[in-house]
This record gives structure tokens, C-alpha cells and sequence, in this order.
């Protein structure tokens, strides 16, 4: 058996009985053991995330099953049966870490690929679109999705007042509030890069596309009652589910797809492709099958390799660039930014965030380094003493694209366009989607000020009259 030991190697003799002055007297300070237990106890806790705080990740690996080399270099893509390991961490976003996994949220659906030109990260949700498209106002709508100032509580007053105030919200509320609102477990939703992307080829020529992830499992979603119920009788339901049919060897797995556009045609195209909250109807851009992805291992410690896992939509090998989506930009800058706060400004060095390719870099110190700091190599660039150099290969890393106009603050007026595709969503539903999705909605609406349902009706009935006057009618109902 192994001898326990101080954090410091040194063997303890008894863990359980702290020195003192004699039987009846005082714990002394030289029980270096017991201080270190407890201050080390004392910082267990690290700042849990801003959003998406409760979650559940699994061990992975994603296969190419088909030739897309016409459309990027990224290496990772390179051949038919190239298998890449990964990792995939869900969540739900509102919530605090120890909040129920069956709560009204988008599901968050972060991929981490480690290929062999470093790490690429698809941080995206269960849902196509978002409910915002410009990274400003991001801030404003998590807090409205949080606590009350005052009350700490829930308040759907916030909300709807942001929602009825933000109308090109109205798609993503529509997916939000039905049934895809409450997945059933994490391994039966899709998943979505929701952003427009660039594919880039060897010789820097690139198409817009999206990410799709279909859930082999098939789609599932619990009712409204049911979720309820579960909140209460099981908060850790889909952390659950994902462990368990991990272990009995029932692994999940989701096929991959892309959208592609002609960069010609994203300025014509009826749907501003770079607006996250509208999506390319597949009858003009339908899927193209890319590969698949398999969760086969589950975490061997919940905080190293899940609380520690650090994504970002900015982590992108060659081949795989971001677009002007301006929601995009902001995200681009906000996840290095807050893992620097979470976890260090070294939080790359943390292993399930460790590229497993070489890592040559002139950034040296900081808080927690942990790879030796590349010893006594030189710490800049360029030098003559033989340290890593850059590869000269324009558009290694990013697509050149032609930008023009000026600078300014361009704001996207809502308009009936911001309707249409939840007017569309609401059609293709049946009646008892409907009912379901318009009950949930009216559920909230009687407990929001009257000025504030006032506001948001019209909305409702932009996009389709039956959409406000069935909610309209469970309002009364409720
Ligand atoms: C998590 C910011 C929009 C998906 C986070 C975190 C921040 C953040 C700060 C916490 C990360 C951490 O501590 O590890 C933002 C900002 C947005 C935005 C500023 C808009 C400007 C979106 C969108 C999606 C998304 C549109 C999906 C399409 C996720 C996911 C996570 C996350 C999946 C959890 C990643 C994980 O599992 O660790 N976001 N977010 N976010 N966000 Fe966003």
C-alpha cells in the first residue's frame, strides 16, 4: 500500500490527529500538514464558468469518412478513414454548476479536434441560430437569462423585457421554447456550429460553410412535465445518461456535415449569411456528409478534464478560418479572455487543453507554468541560435479576403426579415408542437408586466397570427 504523503513528498505519520500543546492545549502552526490540507481545501474552487457553468464532457474520436481535400487543406481533413482524437463537453448555459440538466436552455455542444497542426475547437450549441447577432449586446442578454440583482431569483420579467426589446431574438425563442428546449439527455440532440465559417484549400481559395453534427441516436425531447418533474427528482439527468451509456460501452455518436456557399454568393443570397440568427434553408444549401464522431471514454477525473476544459471558437488549425460574422468576432476574443481569469493565462498547458502536436512559442512565465518553460532556449524571435521560426507560407492561418467601406457603427435594423424564418419554423410544426411551444411561452408570459407582453404579442404575430393567438389563448387559459 502506499504511504501517504505531505503535498510536499514528505511521509505523514497521522492524518487524522493534528499536533497540539499537550492534550488540552492549542493546534500548533508547525503542523505543516494540516495547514497545507487546509488551505489547499480552502482554494478548491475556481471561478465556475460565466455561462454554460453545468456540464458533462466525454473522450472521443472523429473519422473522415468523406473527401473534402477540394475544400481545405486542414490536415486533419486530409484522407478517407483519418481518425482524429477529441473531446466534447455539453452543457446547459443559464445555470449554475450545480443547476438542473433538464432546465429551458439552449444546450451548449463544444468540440476540442487535437490534429496534428494543433488544436481545433467548434464551440457550438444544439441549435442553428442564436438569439442576438452583435457581440455588444451579449453581456446585456446573459444577464437577463441570471438572477435579479435583488431578489437573486429568476426573472422572467428581465427576459421577456430584453426579448420584447431585441425582436430579432424571436427564432431562437421559437426553437427555445418548444420541445428542442428540453433535449432528452445530451447523446439525442444535434448540434450546430451555428456560425458561418470559411473551408480554406491549398491555394487560399475558400467557401462559407456551416457545421452540422447529427446525433445517431436520434432526436429526443422530454415534455414539459417531464423536465419538470426531473428537475426535482434528478438535477444530474443527462450528466447521468452520458456517463452511464459511456461505460456500458453504448457509445454516442454523431455524423458530421457541412452547408457550403460560394463566397459570390453571400452578398445576394437572400439570408445575410454572416447574421447568426438566421439559418441557410437546405433546399439551397443542402448537407454534405463529412465524417463522424464517436464519444468512447469517459473522463478519468471530472475537474481535470471537464471543469478544466477550456474552448474557443479562436482556436483554428489551417484550413478552417473564421467569417465576418460579427457575433463570431466577439466570441473570438471573449474565451482566451475569460480562461485566462478561470484557469491562468498558462491554461493551454493544462493537459486536456495541451495540443498533442508540438508546441514551439516565445511566451514564457506566467502564473502555473508546467512544461518546464522550454528550459534554457531562447525566449525571442527572431534569433540566430536556432529557435522555432515562422513558415512563410502566406495564408497558413488565416484566408485573405477583400474588405472595403468605412469604419462605423453599421447597426442591423430589425425588420420583417426577422420574422420569417420563425414564422417558417412555426408552420412546419404540428399542432401538438405548437400547442406545446405556445403553452411553454404562455406559461411565462402571466407572471411578465402587461406593458412588456404588450411589447412582445406583436411579435408573436409578425411571424405568424395562429403563433400570438394560440399563446394569446393559453394565457388565458393558464
Ligand atoms: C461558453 C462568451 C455566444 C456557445 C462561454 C463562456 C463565455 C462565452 C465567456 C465561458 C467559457 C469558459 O469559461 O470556459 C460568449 C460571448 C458570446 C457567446 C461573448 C457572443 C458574443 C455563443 C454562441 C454559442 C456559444 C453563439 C453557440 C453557437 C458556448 C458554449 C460554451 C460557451 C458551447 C461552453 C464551452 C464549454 O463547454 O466549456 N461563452 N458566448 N456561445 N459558449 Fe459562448
Amino acid at each position: 500500500m502506499a504511504i501517504l504523503t505531505t503535498s510536499n513528498g514528505n511521509p505523514v505519520d497521522n492524518d487524522q490527529t493534528s499536533i497540539t500543546a499537550g492534550p488540552w492545549g492549542p493546534v500548533l502552526l508547525q503542523d505543516f500538514h494540516l495547514i497545507d490540507k487546509l488551505a489547499h481545501f480552502d482554494r478548491e474552487r475556481i471561478p465556475e464558468r460565466v455561462v454554460h457553468a453545468k456540464g458533462a464532457g466525454a473522450h472521443g474520436e472523429f473519422e473522415v469518412t468523406h473527401d473534402i481535400t477540394h475544400l481545405t487543406k486542414a490536415k486533419f481533413l486530409s484522407e478517407v478513414g483519418k481518425k482524429t482524437p477529441m473531446f466534447a463537453r455539453f452543457s446547459t448555459v443559464g445555470g449554475e454548476k450545480g443547476s438542473p440538466d433538464t432546465a429551458r436552455d439552449p444546450r451548449g455542444f463544444a468540440l476540442k479536434f487535437y490534429t496534428e497542426e494543433g488544436n481545433l475547437d467548434i464551440v457550438g450549441n444544439n441549435t442553428p441560430v442564436f438569439f442576438i447577432r452583435d457581440p455588444s449586446k451579449f453581456p446585456d442578454f446573459i444577464h437577463t437569462q441570471k438572477r435579479n440583482p435583488r431578489t437573486n431569483l429568476k426573472d422572467p420579467n428581465a427576459a421577456w423585457d430584453f426579448f420584447s426589446l431585441s425582436p430579432e431574438t424571436i427564432h431562437q425563442q421559437t426553437i427555445l421554447y418548444s420541445n428542442h428546449g428540453t433535449p432528452d439527455g445530451f447523446r439525442h440532440m444535434h448540434g450546430f456550429g451555428s456560425h458561418t465559417f470559411k473551408l480554406v484549400d491549398k491555394e487560399g481559395k475558400f467557401k462559407y460553410i456551416k457545421w452540422h453534427f447529427k446525433t445517431k441516436q436520434g432526436v429526443k425531447n422530454l415534455k414539459p412535465d417531464e423536465a419538470a418533474k426531473l428537475e426535482g427528482t434528478n438535477p444530474d439527468y443527462a450528466t447521468q445518461d452520458l456517463f452511464e451509456s459511456i461505460e456500458r460501452g453504448d457509445f454516442p455518436a454523431w455524423d458530421v456535415f457541412i452547408q457550403i456557399m460560394e463566397p459570390k454568393d453571400a452578398k445576394t443570397y437572400r439570408w445575410n449569411p454572416f447574421d447568426v440568427t438566421k439559418v441557410w434553408p437546405h433546399k439551397d444549401y443542402p448537407l454534405h456528409p463529412v465524417g463522424k464522431f464517436t464519444l468512447n471514454k469517459n473522463p478519468d477525473n471530472y475537474f481535470a478534464e471537464v471543469e478544466q476544459a477550456a474552448f474557443s471558437p479562436s482556436h483554428l488549425v489551417p484550413g478552417v478560418d473564421t467569417s465576418a460574422d460579427r457575433l463570431l468576432q466577439g466570441r473570438l476574443f471573449s474565451y482566451p479572455d475569460t480562461h485566462r481569469h478561470r484557469l491562468g493565462v498558462n491554461y493551454k498547458q493544462i493537459p486536456i487543453n495541451a495540443p498533442k502536436c508540438e508546441v514551439n512559442t516565445y511566451q514564457r512565465d506566467g502564473a502555473m507554468v508546467v512544461n518546464g518553460n522550454y528550459g534554457s532556449a531562447a525566449n525571442y524571435g527572431p534569433n540566430s541560435v536556432g529557435g522555432p521560426v515562422q513558415n512563410n507560407i502566406v495564408g497558413s492561418t488565416f484566408a485573405a479576403e477583400e474588405i472595403e467601406g468605412l469604419i462605423g457603427r453599421f447597426s442591423y435594423d430589425v425588420t420583417d426579415d426577422d420574422f420569417a424564418q420563425a414564422g417558417n419554423l412555426y408552420r412546419l410544426m404540428d399542432e401538438e408542437n405548437k400547442d406545446d411551444l405556445c403553452k411553454n411561452i404562455a406559461g411565462d408570459l402571466v407572471k411578465v408586466r402587461k406593458e412588456i407582453v404588450e411589447r412582445q404579442l406583436p411579435h408573436f404575430e409578425r411571424a405568424d397570427p395562429d403563433y400570438r393567438q394560440r399563446i394569446e389563448k393559453f394565457m388565458k387559459e393558464a
